[in-house]
């Protein structure tokens, strides 16, 4: 198992400056030096140049989708390159508006996907729908194949096809969908386990269940889709959009050890890390950490600990 790390330091699916300074934050606390510790090879491509975008003036509600969609356009083919290369693609944000490059990369390298989706917001809404014209609100709407019809196309996204079914997207974590996304996620049938799901059943049988509901046909490769909002931000407070009562550290790392156990994660982002949005050190350190965390769990960590086979006892 290997990483190729893919920096993307972009801030505009979103109003807030400071998210764009997420990979290097991630970098500079150790991401690189711990996945090699517990022994994943590495490979680091650096942080992707986005190109400056003049006249992005907004198209009907959507803000900024000239450089949104050239952006994306860049990391897709930079998630096709790390495939081919033969690794795990783990895309560092940014705003989540990345996953829409992200995610059609990844399809474009190994063809169809499931997308297990972490977040407090389900990011469906449409053009049309989108309360605040921010597209990282609004990624999945773009890489559906249901909802073609329903998104009509932006400037520097003609590029963009959709790749992925709705039956093969699930959501864990959801508490905050405004009513747009709510008719579309129900419209769909798209499988949800909201935050107050992960209260009834548990995080165990949330993720039992999401790999039975993805597992039931064929096995496909997964795209891990981490949103750091997903996290209580009593843990991650430092993030553009947070929302009260999120999942705890255990829950969030317990997710990505159970995708990495089941030996078919092919695509991570790790996206809204804002330490711009921390209110002192500590709160900026805590929603950094985690973020490793949750990544180290995507590559083998497991809280147990472990011992090399060769070992003797003293
Ligand atoms: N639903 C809101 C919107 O569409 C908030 C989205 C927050 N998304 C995120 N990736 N943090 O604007
Ligand atoms: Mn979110
Ligand atoms: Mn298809
Ligand atoms: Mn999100």
């Amino acid at each position: 198992r290997s990483a190729g790390i893919i920096g993307a330091p972009f801030s505009k699916g979103q109003p807030r400056a400071g998210v764009e300074t997420g990979p290097d934050q991630i970098r500079a606390a150790g991401l690189l030096h711990r996945l090699q510790e517990q022994g994943c090879a590495v490979k680091d491509y650096g942080n992707l140049v986005f190109e400056d975008v003049v006249g992005d003036h907004p198209v009907g509600r959507v803000k900024r989708a000239r450089a949104v969609g050239s952006a994306n356009q860049r990391l897709s083919e930079a998630v096709q390159a790390a495939k081919k290369d033969g690794h795990t693609s783990v895309m560092l944000g940014g705003d989540h508006s990345l996953a829409i490059g992200s995610i059609h990369g990844h399809s474009a390298a190994v063809g169809e996907l499931s997308v297990v989706w972490v977040d407090a917001h389900a990011d469906i809404n449409t053009p049309l729908t989108t309360p605040t014209g921010n597209i990282h609100g609004q990624s999945m709407s773009y890489v559906l194949h249901e909802l073609r019809s329903k998104v009509p196309v932006l400037p520097n996204f003609s590029w963009i096809k959709p790749c992925v079914s709705a039956k093969d997207l699930v959501y864990i974590g959801l508490r905050e969908v405004d009513p747009g996304e709510h008719y579309i996620l129900k419209l769909l049938g798209v499988k949800v386990f909201s935050i107050s799901q992960v209260d009834q059943l548990g995080v165990g049988r949330v993720m039992e269940e999401t790999c039975d509901y993805l597992f039931a046909k064929v096995k496909k490769p997964i795209h891990l889709s981490y949103d750091i909002d997903a996290i209580d931000p009593s843990v991650t407070p430092a993030t553009g959009t947070p929302v009260v009562g999120g999942l705890t550290y255990r829950e969030g790392v317990y997710i990505t050890e159970y995708i990495c156990q089941t030996g078919l994660l092919s695509a991570v982002d790790m996206v809204e890390v804002n330490p711009l949005r921390g209110q002192t050190e500590q709160q900026v350190q805590s929603t950094v950490n985690t973020a490793i965390d949750l990544l180290l769990g995507c590559f083998g960590r497991v809280r147990e600990g472990y011992h090399p086979s060769d070992y003797h006892l003293p």
